[in-house]
């Protein structure tokens, strides 16, 4: 089965990291969002998958490889701008043909511990609808695709980010589209916004007397837009690892819970709280890390304690008022100021987030 994942898009909600890095490889657990992403496409069914990049073309490329590490073949195509879900599944049709597929957005992550989805896909594949839509219920679904579903299944509309949405029913980043869809995405019109909206897609095979299914899903599911988002489905997907140590830990540190150290890293004089993941020749050195905490390679953490938190590669933390609910950008330092000097000093990056606590 093809599937076909899309990795463009501007990622302005998670500045300043989006300068530098696109977001579907912001890490998570120590893998770009990316690899979870192609995991679970190829434990839906996908062996040929494409990947439709953007700007970082070059980045997501080098990042993923040929698609072997996930037994998968990966295609890489170039969508010319982000103009939209409907306009990616035109810029792929080289690679989709007149195949079934699937279609992944690369900034949504869904667990599927139970294989839920799976099941959904399943359903689709047997059945065929000409499009097939995975939703679930959400608290406020003015940001979604929002669907309304008859109690067969079928969707009999659909409305991309409604400010008054007439169900709770959000549409997941997870798609399954027959050759139909193509007929769609060229009789379609760009939106309000300038898009070519895969929901108005959908809608115009609704309008044609197409069958339009919707599943629902109720596993863990989460797009990684912002900061918060990146917190949450790190500490959720850490939550899925098993201890492995392979790095150095000392007499005098102390272990406890879910936790994964790997090739390279040293713990010294320090307590680790699973979940939490130790990147390769990272040090760790009198400190608190965890629970909900991963630290990317090549970091120092000295004399401080970090929790609820994503480090990524680089970084060095030592400063002795601790860390919570933070993400660290690549060779980021934190530290103390000079003794007796009650200002702070700091170099911020464009549209960093800084929060103090006065105490
Ligand atoms: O996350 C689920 C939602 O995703 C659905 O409920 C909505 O119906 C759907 O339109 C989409 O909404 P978003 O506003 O979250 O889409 P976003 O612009 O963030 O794009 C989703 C992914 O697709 C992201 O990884 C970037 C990529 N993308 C986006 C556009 C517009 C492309 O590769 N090309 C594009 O032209």
């Amino acid at each position: 089965m093809k599937a076909l994942v899309l990795t463009g898009g501007s990622g302005v909600r998670l500045r300043p990291f989006t300068y530098s890095t696109p977001k579907q490889l912001m890490p998570l657990a120590n893998k770009p969002v990316l690899d979870h992403v192609i995991a679970h496409v190829r434990a839906l069914g996908a062996t040929e998958v494409c990947l439709l990049t953007g700007d970082w073309a070059d980045a997501i490329t080098e990042a993923m490889g040929d698609g072997s590490r996930f037994d998968v073949t990966l295609t890489y195509l170039r969508q010319d701008r982000p103009l939209g879900l409907a306009h990616a599944v035109q810029s792929a049709r080289p690679f989709l043909g007149d195949d079934d597929f699937l279609m992944y957005l690369g900034d949504n992550i869904l667990t599927d511990d139970s294989g839920e989805a799976a099941e959904i896909v399943g359903d689709f594949r047997q059945h065929r609808p000409a499009a097939g839509l995975v939703v679930q219920h959400v608290a406020d679904p003015r940001a979604y695709g929002v669907a309304e579903v008859d109690t067969d299944g079928s969707v009999r509309r659909l409305v991309e980010k409604p400010s008054r949405p007439r169900t709770d029913l959000a549409v997941v980043g997870l798609y399954y589209f027959t050759a139909a869809i193509h007929r769609a995405t060229d009789a379609i019109k760009p939106s309000a916004r300038g898009e070519l909206e895969i929901t108005d897609a959908v809608q115009w095979l609704i309008d044609q007397g197409e069958q339009v299914s919707a599943r629902r899903y109720s596993g863990f599911w989460k797009d990684v837009g912002r900061a918060d988002d990146v917190l949450h489905c790190n500490r959720r997907l850490l939550g899925e690892l098993r201890t492995d140590v392979r790095g150095e830990i000392d007499p005098a540190s102390e272990l406890r819970g879910q936790v994964v150290i790997e090739a390279g890293a040293r713990v010294v004089r320090s307590r680790i709280e699973g979940p939490a993941i130790i990147g390769p020749g990272t040090l760790i050195e009198d400190s608190r890390i965890g629970p909900g905490t991963s630290i990317g390679r090549d970091c120092v953490v000295r004399g401080t304690h970090v929790s609820d938190s994503v480090v990524l590669q680089g970084a060095h933390i030592h400063t002795s008022r601790g860390l919570r609910g933070s993400l660290v950008g690549r060779f980021a330092t934190v530290g103390p100021g000079e003794q007796g000097d009650p200002d702070h000093h700091f170099v911020i990056g464009d549209h960093a987030q800084i929060e103090m606590t006065v105490v």
